[in-house]
């Protein structure tokens, strides 16, 4: 049966990155590889420039009936004077938690072609291959209590609270789990166990649930020693699964070590496999519109989509496969540009990984 795929470009280069995606979509689709139909609709800034509203309610109920959506990026200097309620980013959350999805996979992946774009030596990182699972809809960005209260002193009080279920730690460990079941067959549960208890019991549910996993090679790591050791052996780990927290800041930290935000895709899973996909990256705005930003985070996280939600694993395979052929050919968008290499545009580079 046809899988229908829910394409928001969004704002800034949103459009023009998520054409080469669909591209890429449809020269596959053209070869009978996938079966899968293309809807598209509006998010983020230009949907409140059309309807007021950054995530309308067709656009959620578009998503909530399609197998996965891709999403380009939102957000630019055009709607910050808005009321937080109404920015592009409030379309995101909104589809996050509309759609239930709580697990986000934030490959860090170095293209051995890319090792000088590090800031690392290129031996610490050259073929880099690690697979971050955050955890997205618990923790303390949604614990109760919160806020900033006055006490009787006058002096105010802030408060956040670290919140999780043994359910919800039990569900996203699976995740990493299965994942890992694919890859290395290692996962580093990552925690503050010495001194939070809400992460002594994620580390007890983590090894408990490892126990419907013999073959995973379960490790443990205090979340301030998994900064160090991403900096100073990243290529230790293969799978690493964390909290909504610790996995903010350590998927950002992994993803500068491969120093080329244009390439690094996410996925973000609900419970019924369904998923949105999307660059790390953001709209862009000082480079949109001109036809020079890297399309393959966009093409890749098109693999990931096949791979997690609409189960084409040799579609997703082989996307991966011409994305480092076209690096192999010397092909590079300006932001990973190096000597000697030829500098292609957005639709180039997306014409390139077809023809691949
Ligand atoms: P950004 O990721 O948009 O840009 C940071 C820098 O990286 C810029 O110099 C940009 O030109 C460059 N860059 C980003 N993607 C690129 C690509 N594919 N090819 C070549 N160069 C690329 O982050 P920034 O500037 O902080 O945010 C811009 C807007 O994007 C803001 O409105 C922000 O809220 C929004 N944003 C949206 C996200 C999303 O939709 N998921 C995520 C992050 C930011
Ligand atoms: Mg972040």
């Amino acid at each position: 049966m046809s899988k229908k795929i829910l394409v928001l470009a969004g704002d800034g280069i949103g459009p023009e990155i998520v054409a080469e995606a669909v591209k890429v979509l449809n020269a596959l689709k053209a070869e009978g590889a996938i079966d899968v139909t293309l809807e598209e609709a509006l998010v983020g800034g230009a949907a409140y420039d059309a309807f007021g509203d950054p995530l309308p309610e067709e656009t959620l109920a578009a998503a909530k009936a399609s197998d996965a959506v891709l999403l380009g990026a939102v957000g630019g200097p055009k709607w910050e004077p808005l009321h937080i309620s109404k920015r592009p980013e409030k379309g995101l959350l909104g589809l996050r938690a509309g759609l239930g999805l709580f697990a986000n996979l934030r490959p860090a992946v170095l293209y051995p072609q890319l090792a000088a774009a590090s800031t690392l030596k290129p031996e610490i990182v050259s073929g880099l291959d690690i697979m971050i699972v955050r955890e997205l809809t618990g923790d303390i960005y949604f614990g109760q209590p919160r806020g900033i209260e006055t006490l009787p002193s006058g002096e105010r009080r802030g408060l956040n609270t670290m919140v999780y279920t043994e359910s919800e730690v039990e569900r996203i460990c699976r995740v990493a789990f299965d994942i890992a079941m694919k890859r290395g067959k290692k996962v580093c549960s990552v925690d503050k166990a010495n001194v939070l208890e809400c992460t002594e019991m994620w580390r007890e549910v983590a090894t408990k649930t490892a126990a419907d996993y013999p073959e995973i090679e379960l490790s443990h790591m205090y979340v301030d020693n998994a900064a160090m050791q991403l900096v100073r052996a990243p290529k230790q780990f293969d799978v690493m699964v964390t909290g909504n927290i610790f996995g903010d800041i350590l998927s950002d930290c992994a993803a500068m070590l491969t120093g080329s935000i244009g390439m690094l895709p996410s996925a973000s899973l609900n419970e019924h496999g369904q998923g949105m996909y999307e660059p790390i990256h953001g709209s862009a705005p000082d480079i949109a519109g001109r036809g020079v930003a890297n399309p393959l985070a966009t093409i890749l996280s098109v693999a990931m989509m096949l791979r997690y939600s609409l189960g084409a694993p040799e579609a997703a395979d082989r996307i991966d496969a011409a994305v480092s052929k076209v690096l192999d050919q010397g092909l590079r968008t300006a932001d990973i540009m190096s000597e000697g290499m030829r500098q292609v545009g957005t639709a180039e580079m997306g014409d390139a990984v077809v023809a691949a």
